[in-house]
Order: C-alpha cells, then sequence, then structure tokens
C-alpha cells in the first residue's frame, strides 16, 4: 500500500512514534555536518521529491527541498499558478502524471480536497504540506522541539491561544496519538472544526479564555490570526484582540514553560517581541526541526 502522509490522525499511534523517534535521531546523527551531506543510510537515494505550491511558503519549501538531499534524492518545485493546473487542468490526472515522473510528492494546497483527490489515485506518496484543513508536518516538528527541551511529549499540556485553524486542527489530531492534552483558546467565531475536535476526544478542552487555557501549561503555542486565504483580516483584528501572548500571559504557564509558533509572526498582534525573542521562546529550533521531522516523514513513505 502506498503511504501517504494526510493527517496526524490517519496513522497509528505507533507509526507516528516511530516517526518522531527517527527524527530525533537523525538530527542527532547530523551534528556538524554540512547542510549538503546526505544521511548515512541515505533512504531517499535515486528518487525525486516533487513539490507544488499553490500558497506562499518559506520553511516548508526550504526544508523539504534541504530534507530530501539529505535523503540522498533531489527535487523538483513548481508553484501551481505555473503548471497546467493554473489552466483548469484535472488534480486527477496531474496526479497520474506526477505518479510516472517522481518517487513522491508534496502539496501545499489551498482546498484540502484537493491533496485527498491527488492522493486517491497517485501510486507515489502524497505529503500534505498545508492546506486550509490541517498542517501535519509543523505538529511532528513542534512535538520534535519539545521533547528536545522539556522531555516526553506524553503527559504534558500544551496550550493553543488564538485561531482554531489548520495548525490548531493537526495539534488536535496529534493530542491523542501521543497522549498529551490540549487546551484551546480561542473566540467563540474562530473555535476549530468541530469535525477535528471529534477527533481529539478527551485530551482536548476548548474555552474562549486564553487565562484559563495557559494555566500551568507546560508549552504555549500560537499562530497567524490571518492564514493565508482569510478575507475578514479586520473583524479577526477585533475578535482576537485579547488572545495575544505577551509575557503576563506566559506567567501564568508553567515556571518551565515553552513557547512555540511555528512562524511567519506577526509581532505586535498574536505575539509580543519579548516572549518571541525571549528565553522560553523555541521558534528557531521549531523552524530547523522542520527539516528532521519531514526527513522520518519522508522516509517512512518510501519504506512503504
Ligand atoms: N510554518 C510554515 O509552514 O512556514 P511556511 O509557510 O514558510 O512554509
Ligand atoms: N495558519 C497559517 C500557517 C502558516 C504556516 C496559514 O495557514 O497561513
Amino acid at each position: 500500500m502506498v503511504r501517504h502522509f494526510l493527517d496526524i490522525h490517519r496513522l497509528e499511534a505507533a507509526e507516528l512514534r516511530a516517526i518522531l523517534d527517527d527524527a530525533h535521531a537523525r538530527k542527532a546523527a547530523r551534528k556538524g555536518w554540512p547542510q549538503g551531506r546526505p544521511d548515512a543510510d541515505a533512504p531517499g537515494k535515486e528518487r525525486v521529491l516533487a513539490m507544488v505550491f499553490e500558497k506562499n511558503s518559506t520553511r516548508t519549501r526550504f526544508s523539504f527541498d534541504a530534507a530530501i538531499r539529505q535523503l540522498g534524492g533531489a527535487s523538483i518545485i513548481a508553484t501551481a499558478s505555473d503548471m497546467q493546473l493554473g489552466r483548469g487542468e484535472p488534480v486527477e490526472d496531474t496526479a497520474r502524471v506526477l505518479s510516472r515522473m517522481v518517487d513522491a510528492v508534496m502539496i501545499r494546497a489551498n482546498n484540502h480536497e484537493d491533496v485527498e483527490r491527488f492522493a486517491r489515485v497517485s501510486t507515489v506518496p502524497v505529503v500534505n504540506g498545508l492546506t486550509d484543513r490541517s498542517h501535519p508536518c509543523q505538529i511532528l516538528a513542534d512535538l520534535q522541539t519539545i521533547e528536545e527541551h522539556i522531555g516526553p511529549i506524553a503527559g504534558k499540556t500544551i496550550a493553543w491561544v488564538g485561531d482554531g485553524n489548520n495548525v490548531c486542527h493537526s495539534f488536535i489530531h496529534a493530542a491523542p496519538k501521543f497522549g498529551f492534552h490540549l487546551n484551546v483558546a480561542c473566540p467563540a467565531e474562530y473555535h476549530p472544526d468541530l469535525r477535528d475536535l471529534e477527533k481529539g476526544g478527551a485530551s482536548v478542552s476548548l474555552t474562549s479564555d486564553p487565562r484559563e487555557a495557559v494555566r500551568g501549561a507546560d508549552v504555549v503555542v500560537t499562530d497567524t490570526w490571518v492564514s493565508m486565504g482569510d478575507q475578514d483580516y479586520e473583524a479577526r483584528l477585533a475578535a482576537f484582540e485579547a488572545y495575544g501572548v505577551d509575557e503576563a500571559l506566559m506567567a501564568l504557564a508553567a515556571p518551565d514553560a515553552v513557547f512555540l509558533h511555528c512562524l511567519p509572526a506577526h509581532r505586535g498582534e498574536e505575539v509580543t517581541d519579548e516572549v518571541i525573542d525571549g528565553l522560553r521562546s523555541l521558534v528557531w529550533d521549531e523552524a530547523e526541526n522542520r527539516i528532521h521531522a519531514q526527513k522520518a516523514v519522508l522516509a517512512w513513505c518510501f519504506a512503504g
């Protein structure tokens, strides 16, 4: 069976744990190596990863490109609007063609359903590089970062403050799989999708009070209030006014609590300079870990 990495809730807990352990091992094994040198086992040797972007990207684009090279393979990067996709060629036909030319495809799409459609006919692994619904690769990098700094994720409490968006959904999916508790604080009109909340079950609590969510938490996470594709900028800024992460909010968390943000950040909106540049912020390690976590995902896909 082709191993697609579309959403965290689609994998077994043991598979996810193995991917995260592999990410840790790959990072540890690379200490001091030049970025271009392949990992010793080179599971991507002679493999080509295609990347298709319908939305902007810095981290996902560069980290996947570095990742496939470190796995021993090569990449082809395309913007969807430059492809015939941009002129209406069906997603399924694009999938059939790319399946004949490359060994895996990473897609960043406006509509989650398009990635599902692609995967349904693709004969090579498909990786979700962010959609309107989820961002699973990000969460693996986040969990890797947390474990590096404060130990095993199982039993920890993560507070998500802000928009119940795509990144939040993937945290929700991860909570029961990795055994952590997730407190989500967001305004009622921007809560996570109920279908996703259902997947989190008892591992997820929802509140509209950021202070309640953060109290005693081991990790505080936020993201932009206006994701790519959101049109209601002014309404969002007003709705999220009380949801900024500042030092007063961080002070309610556990004494050794850490701060994460998938980036790009909007300083002065969802987070202050003091927090994102402060001692508790792990955002640069978090960005780096996109490479290590994605290598583990690709290695898992290729091993299928
Ligand atoms: N966090 C993240 O996915 O960043 P990019 O949008 O830059 O890829
Ligand atoms: N929620 C953000 C994440 C960017 C990496 C967005 O979708 O724009």
